[in-house]
Formats: C-alpha cells, structure tokens, sequence
C-alpha cells in the first residue's frame, strides 16, 4: 500500500510528478493554447465581475493560498486577500456580493474553513473549491470548483496536496488573465509550456535526496531552525518550516528574508541553520545580500538555489539546486527539498512521520 516506500509521506513526496501532471492533463492544452476547466468556465462572468478574491484555508492549504495571491495578483491583476478561515469566520468579516471567495482544503472536511464558506454564501459571494477529496462536504457546500487530483493523501503532513493545490491555482490565475487580457499571448504560451516541464522538472529536484539526507544528519538535533524566502518563496518558507515542526517538533520560523532585520536576526548564532530559498529571478540579489548578513553572524546557511547557482554557493555551507523555472512556478520545485528536509529528519529523530504526535489529518472540530 505505501507503492515500496518506508512512509506514506515519502511515497506522497515522489508521487508529485504524476500528481502534478494529473492535475493538469485534460486541462492544459498546450498545443491549442488553451485552459480548459468548466467550474471556472461556467461562471467567468462572477469571475470577472469581482474586484477582488477572498481565500480561505487553514494550515498547509493556506500557504498554497498565499501563493496564489502572489501569482493571481501578478499574472491576472486581481487583487487578493488570503485569511486563515478560522480567524475569517469569526471577524465580522466584510463581504460583498461581487466578492469571489476560494476555499482551499484537501480533505474538504476542515470545520473553520466550511464554517467560513457558509458565512461567505449567506453574504451572497460566490464561493469556488479548490478541494482533493472527491465529495467532500467543502465540495458539495461550494458553488463550483476545481479538483487537485493529486490522489489519496495519507500521511499528516501534507506534501502533494500543496504542491497540486498551487498548481490549480495557477491554472484558473492563467485563464483569468487571458481573458481580462492582463497577460501577454507570448507571455501566456511561456507560462503554459513551463507548467508542462514542471513534472519532468520535480523528478529532477528528487534527485537531491540522498544530499539533502546528508545534510539532515548534520542539522538534526538543531533546537531551531529558522526558514526565509522572498516573493512567491515566501509562503514556500512558511510550508517548509510548518512541515519541519509538525513532523520532526524541531521548533522552526518561516520569515520573509528581509524582516530578518526587524527581529528575527536577533536569534543567528553558529548553532543556528538558516534555510534560504535563493532561486534565480526572485529578487536574487537582495536574498544574497540577506545571505551575507546570515554570514556574518556566524548563522549555518542551506541555501536551495536554482542550477548552476555560483554566488551563493560561494556562500553558504550547503546548496541544494532545483532546475531552473519561472519565478511564479518556482514553488513548485523549491518545495521539494524542504519536504524531504523534515522527512528525514523527523525519521532519524525516530519520529512517527506519518501520524505526528496530536495531530489528525483532518481537523473536523474547531
Ligand atoms: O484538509 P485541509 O487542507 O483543509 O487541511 C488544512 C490543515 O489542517 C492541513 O494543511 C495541516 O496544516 C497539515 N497537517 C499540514 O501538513
């Protein structure tokens, strides 16, 4: 049942090339140049009407929604906002009817995030799903929606529900903003033939395993660990760093590399390993000089850089490289490592990997 693998974590953490393709296959049609996904289709007009998005979602679902906000804003000119459903629910929120609301949820059972879903229908906002589980009730309260079709995930920690969730969302981003005409057709055909590469490309970026399990051994019994990345990597710093602490309960902080200087840099010390997502294109030169800051407070850097990277490999005391992509799927691969990071981890620690200490793979009861 767990396909060969020790965990169901590690066999959902390769599954992702064919979870990614399967999110996609019957959707991207590359060769026509089009996107084609009939929730999104049958209401383009509230869609189009809306002047902004509202996401809701809790947890790992909620960071695959502050990408989305990066990548919806960026490509489709959209302005979002990206609330954790718990918090949303019992806010006095203000909604309006041109509002379109997307619930993001794996499981399509989370009580905070359904709760805010029916808040946001009774206000007369239309309500799309972006949900793994076939039929579940966030499925069926939703007005439409999208399905990741990463497949069963059974391990707690999530890993290809993240990774599909980003790339449905990139999908209805992309479609957005073909017809609100806020992308370019050259632009469009790009990003559509670099979502294509991406299964080919997250292959690649397993192949970092056994390094990344080398440099596990050395950081293992780190009391904390600290993760930054800038741009559409920020949230990808905040998943690595929930996955580090659900898994291994090594405590771990994700930042935006440039509030480091507004406290967190306080806590850089040589016993301090700093994962620093340093991709190509993402405001590359401000996180080496983020970089170099780390250094000279003596911080541990694991840098995960794009192919070929020189200068922070110069650097850092470790590189991990994921192949090269655009900025707006870079999360996709940057994920990778940072997934493997804590599962490795988590099992030299001896850790339960797939049911961590108190926790459910679905949280029913607020
Ligand atoms: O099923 P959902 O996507 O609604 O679940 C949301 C969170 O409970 C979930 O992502 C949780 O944070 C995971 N354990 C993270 O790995």
């Amino acid at each position: 049942e767990k396909g060969g693998y020790d965990h169901f974590m590690l066999k959902e953490i390769h599954e992702q090339p064919s979870a990614i393709f399967d999110t996609f296959r019957g959707r991207l049609l590359s060769d026509k140049g089009i996107i084609k996904m009939s929730g999104v289709e049958d209401n383009m007009k509230r869609f189009l009407n809306a002047d902004r998005i509202i996401i809701v979602a809790c947890g790992t679902s909620w960071h695959a929604g502050l990408v989305a906000e990066y990548i919806f804003e960026d490509l489709a000119r959209i302005p979002v906002e990206v609330e954790y459903a718990s918090e949303f629910r019992y806010r006095n929120p203000v909604i309006y009817e041109k509002d379109v609301v997307i619930a993001i949820s794996q499981s399509g059972e989370t009580a905070d995030t359904l709760a805010a879903i029916k808040l946001a229908k009774s206000k007369g906002a239309f309500v799309f799903g972006v949900c793994n589980v076939v039929g579940s009730t966030i499925a069926r309260e939703t007005d439409a929606g999208a399905y990741t079709h990463a497949g069963p995930e059974i391990g707690v920690a999530s890993t290809k529900a993240f990774t599909t969730q980003i790339t449905v969302l990139t999908l209805i981003a992309l479609r957005l903003a073909r017809a609100k005409g806020t992308i370019s057709s050259s632009d469009y055909r790009l990003q559509l033939l670099e979502l294509e590469l991406i299964p080919d490309k997250v292959k690649k970026a397993l192949e970092s395993d056994d390094l990344v399990k080398s440099i596990a051994a050395i950081y293992k019994d780190a009391p904390n660990m600290l993760y930054l990345g800038r741009g559409f990597n920020f949230p990808v710093a905040l998943e690595g760093a929930l996955k580090l602490k659900e898994i291994s309960y090594i405590h771990a902080e994700g930042y935006p590399a440039a509030e480091m200087k507004h406290g967190p840099i306080a806590l850089i010390d040589e016993n301090m390993p700093i994962i620093v997502i340093a991709t190509k294109k993402g405001h590359y030169e401000k996180v080496v000089s983020n970089i170099q800051e780390i250094k000279s407070r003596k911080g541990k850097i694991i840098g995960i850089v794009t192919e070929g990277d020189e200068q922070v490999r110069a650097l850092a005391d470790h590189v991990i490289e994921v192949p090269e992509s655009l900025e707006s799927l870079s999360p996709l691969l940057t994920t990778i490592p940072l997934q493997l990071l804590s599962y490795h981890i988590a099992l030299m620690l001896g850790r339960n990997v797939d049911q961590p200490r108190n926790l459910a793979k679905a949280v029913t009861v607020e």
